[in-house]
């Protein structure tokens, strides 16, 4: 199965927004990976529904929106207002996961869950038959540009291990510090869709960039 590249408009230049969606999307992006962050749960605040409501009608491609927030129950009918096509949310965050997931997908929206670097992977198992996407921080989140914890592919084993034996068929994703070397890990590890910020948005040729991830295989 080919890798999904899901390019994070966080790194892109906010000044012309619309142009940095237009040429990741041209050049042969699968998901805009949406970061929204409330300076609560991280250390950061980036942006919110406005600016999805904003760039949801220039293109008709997957927006999967990563929610960095506390409380995300409250945001959820916005961000399917504003256009989400994936809705992922932190175990952390949540105090009825259960409940949350559920809300998302009778909105009408894919279900993601989230998991922190440290938080154990057990912690997820219960949710895995609910939901569209099992995202894998590689980084602390809140911040852009940082260093992969490679230690997290082990838990990204796990998960790939339990899809398998437990007949599911979400799909697994990494967030943080991913370029042409880490990715390589990943994909080895089980990875279905790589989330890249600056190692995207950071180079000239975004269509290059793109294509050198996608094109790592399995060794
Ligand atoms: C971190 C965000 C990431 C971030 C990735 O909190 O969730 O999506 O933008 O950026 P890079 O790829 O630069 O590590
Ligand atoms: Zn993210």
């Amino acid at each position: 199965m080919t890798t999904k590249i899901a390019p994070s408009i966080l790194a892109a230049d906010f000044a012309v927004l619309k142009e940095e969606i237009q040429d990741v999307v041209n050049g042969g992006a699968d998901y805009i990976h949406v970061d929204v962050m409330d300076g609560h749960f991280v250390p950061n605040i980036s942006f919110g529904t406005v600016v999805l409501s904003a760039i949801r009608p220039l293109t008709d491609i997957t927006m999967d929106v990563h929610l960095m927030i506390e409380k995300p129950d409250q945001y959820i009918p916005e961000f399917v207002q504003a256009g989400a096509d994936i809705i992922s949310v932190h175990v952390e965050a949540c105090t009825h996961l259960h409940r949350t997931i559920h809300m998302i997908k009778e909105a009408g929206v894919k279900p993601g869950v989230v998991i922190n670097p440290a938080t154990p992977v057990e912690m997820i198992k219960p949710i895995l038959k609910d939901v569209d996407l099992v995202l894998f921080m590689t980084v602390n989140p809140g911040f852009g540009g940082q260093a992969f914890i490679p230690e997290v592919l082990d838990k990204v084993k796990q998960a790939a291990k339990w899809r398998e034996e437990l007949g599911l068929s979400f799909e697994i994703e990494v967030d943080g510090g991913v370029n042409e070397e880490t990715a390589k890990q990943c994909i080895e590890a089980g990875v279905d869709v790589l989330v890249a910020g600056s190692s995207v948005f950071n180079e000239k040729d975004r269509s290059a960039a793109i294509q050198q991830l996608r094109n790592l295989t399995k060794s």
